[in-house]
């Protein structure tokens, strides 16, 4: 049985293992519970921890996608009667008639539910819009893990019928993003509150522990972009990612505060950060698992973590301003890949890079018509201070670039909330994603879109760039059309990756409540941690 952080689990892992080190213990940060999946055990009540053991015991049925439908429902009566779930005369007539995809029914010592997902055909668009049977059942067991915490379930025994691996890892992946919570300050709820112990059959230990890493990675994501901005701010965030990654074997934190971030020449993120009573820092997050295979050159991937955005003195009004605590959720998103490859073990070289800065408005707050001079050298203009997601980027992107040797990177990818024009074009829930390399852009769509976390390509159209020309210096952070504005922003900083292949991603980083699956509350979605992870696992260079 695994312990509650899955170690034993892990130990079940099928084919050759490498030894990759001694992955970090840390069991919360800033409040929430980083274990994930607790199990039980069939019959003997709740064996892991807390379980609000007084609830009743329900049953969550999943059925494979594959299934015809008088498949479905025969089998799926025959496995409930074999569970000791007796369906009386009149749900009975329900089950065997009615398609569906979630079925609630009442069994003899609680809920049961049953997750049948149809298949809905979306054509076109190379498959890329399609859901994936892994989409659609971690949607629907999303969608069932709220019932289950309202009514104080103790214990949720799972069992799949010819479920796939996918299915079943979208299952587990589906109750754990259900069943986080953030609202900590609310009277009578705490975070990561009393939740239902699992009970598995047909669902094997590593694939528990898989799900269980990419769950609490995505739920890392969420929770860091639903903290207040006080609580968050550039200080305590980089603090935060070396405190989680304490006690690890593989993963290093190097913490960059204002003056060595001033002494290193990052004239953008000091520019942007000075003007905050937290100033400006770069988080290093290095990952070099032992005895990997996969990789020559390591990946590097970098977040925006402006931690609130004011605009600066080009002062947002009150609307734009209010979800503006999310605007570090590129980064947090990266803190939870690097969490994921961490914990997984993952056998692929990354360094992680966060740009914190708070965007304030202040006597010492960065001005329109300064000229910052960047880390490589090149001046900018400041057009507008509220473009200060790009600056902060442009600046860590010459660190990663500039590893030498063996730590040079053979990929730079950017995850950040950088343009209001990217939501316009593709809405809160498609990300934005600009490559300079096909292969790797078609890899990550297709992966996006295997792990339901979807992105859109969008074009480097080299002729905006015109927006961007600034008389007194070597580019000016924005320029005065708005049209295009997420491609113009794009062009800025293809302006600072040198000759590495590079993927931009413009997302949105936040739920809109109420919100579909797992996400049923407004909210940080972790956006991109499902997509990148799978894109991780199947990495291989040249
Ligand atoms: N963080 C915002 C972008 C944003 C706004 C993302 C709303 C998601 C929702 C960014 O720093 C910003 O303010 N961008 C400006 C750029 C403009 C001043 C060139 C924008 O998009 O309006
Ligand atoms: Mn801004
Ligand atoms: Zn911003």
């Amino acid at each position: 049985m695994a312990d509650k952080r899955g170690r034993g689990a892990e130990q079940g892992k099928a084919g050759p293992k490498t030894p990759a080190g001694k992955p970090s213990e840390a069991t919360s940060i800033f409040g929430l519970p980083l274990g994930g999946l607790v199990l039980g055990s069939a019959g003997a009540g709740a064996k892991g921890k807390k379980s609000g053991a007084s609830g009743p015991r329900a049953r969550l049925v999943v059925v494979g996608v594959g299934l015809t439908d008088g498949e479905r429902s025969v089998e799926t009566l025959s496995l409930l009667t074999k569970a000791g779930v007796d369906l009386d005369g009149w749900q009975r007539e329900r089950f065997l008639k009615k398609r569906g995809e979630v079925f609630s029914l009442l069994g003899r010592e609680g809920p049961v539910w049953v997750l049948a997902p149809v298949a809905r055909p979306n054509g076109g668009h190379h498959g890329l819009l399609e859901l994936s049977p892994y989409t659609l059942l971690r949607d629907l067991a999303g969608a069932v893990a709220g019932p289950a915490l309202e009514n104080a379930v103790s214990e949720l025994s799972v069992s799949f019928l010819r479920a796939s691996d996918d299915e079943i890892l979208g299952t587990l992946v589906g109750l754990e993003l259900g069943f986080y919570r953030f609202r900590t300050l609310r009277p009578g709820i705490v975070a990561g509150q009393a939740r239902p112990s699992l009970v598995l059959d047909g669902a094997s230990m590593p694939q528990l522990a898989a799900a269980q890493h990419l769950a609490s990675a995505t739920n890392l994501a969420r929770h860091l972009v639903n903290l207040p901005p006080a609580d968050l701010d550039p200080a305590r965030y980089a603090a935060a990612a070396k405190d989680l990654f304490a006690g690890s074997t593989t993963m290093t934190v190097e913490i960059w505060d204002p003056k060595r971030v001033e002494k290193e020449g990052m004239g953008l993120l000091h520019g942007v950060g000075k003007g905050a009573a937290e100033g400006p820092r770069l988080v290093h997050m290095r990952y070099r698992p032992k005895g990997k295979t996969r990789s020559k050159q390591p990946l590097a991937f970098v977040g925006k973590g402006i931690t609130f955005d004011t605009g600066g003195l080009d002062i947002k009004d009150a609307g734009s301003m209010r979800l503006m605590k999310k605007d570090m959720g590129g980064s947090a998103s990266v803190l939870g890949l690097a969490y994921w490859a961490e914990q997984s073990e993952l056998d692929v070289d990354c360094d992680f890079y966060l740009a914190l800065a708070e965007n304030a408005v202040d006597r010492h707050a960065f001005h329109p018509g300064d000229i910052l001079r960047a880390r490589n050298g090149q001046t900018v203009e400041i057009d507008n201070t509220d473009a200060e997601g790009r600056l902060v980027l442009a600046d860590a992107f010459d660190v990663a670039i500039s590893q030498k040797g063996k730590d040079a990177p053979a990929v730079l990818f950017d995850l950040a909330t950088l343009t209001g024009a990217m939501r316009v074009g593709l809405g809160t829930r498609l990300a934005g994603m600009f490559a300079t390399d096909d292969k790797l852009a078609d890899a990550l769509l297709r992966a996006g879109q295997l792990r339901g976390d979807p992105m859109w390509r969008m074009p480097l159209w080299t002729d905006y760039a015109v927006g961007l020309k600034s008389v007194v210096a070597d580019v000016a952070n924005s320029g005065p059309g708005r049209f295009g504005g997420a491609i113009t922003a794009a062009l800025f900083l293809a302006r600072f990756v040198g000759q590495v292949p590079w993927v931009h991603i413009d997302m949105y980083g936040w739920a809109e409540g109420p919100g579909i699956g797992g996400l049923g509350e407004p909210g940080g979605n972790g956006q991109c941690v499902q997509a990148l992870a799978r894109f991780l696992e199947t990495y291989k260079d040249g």
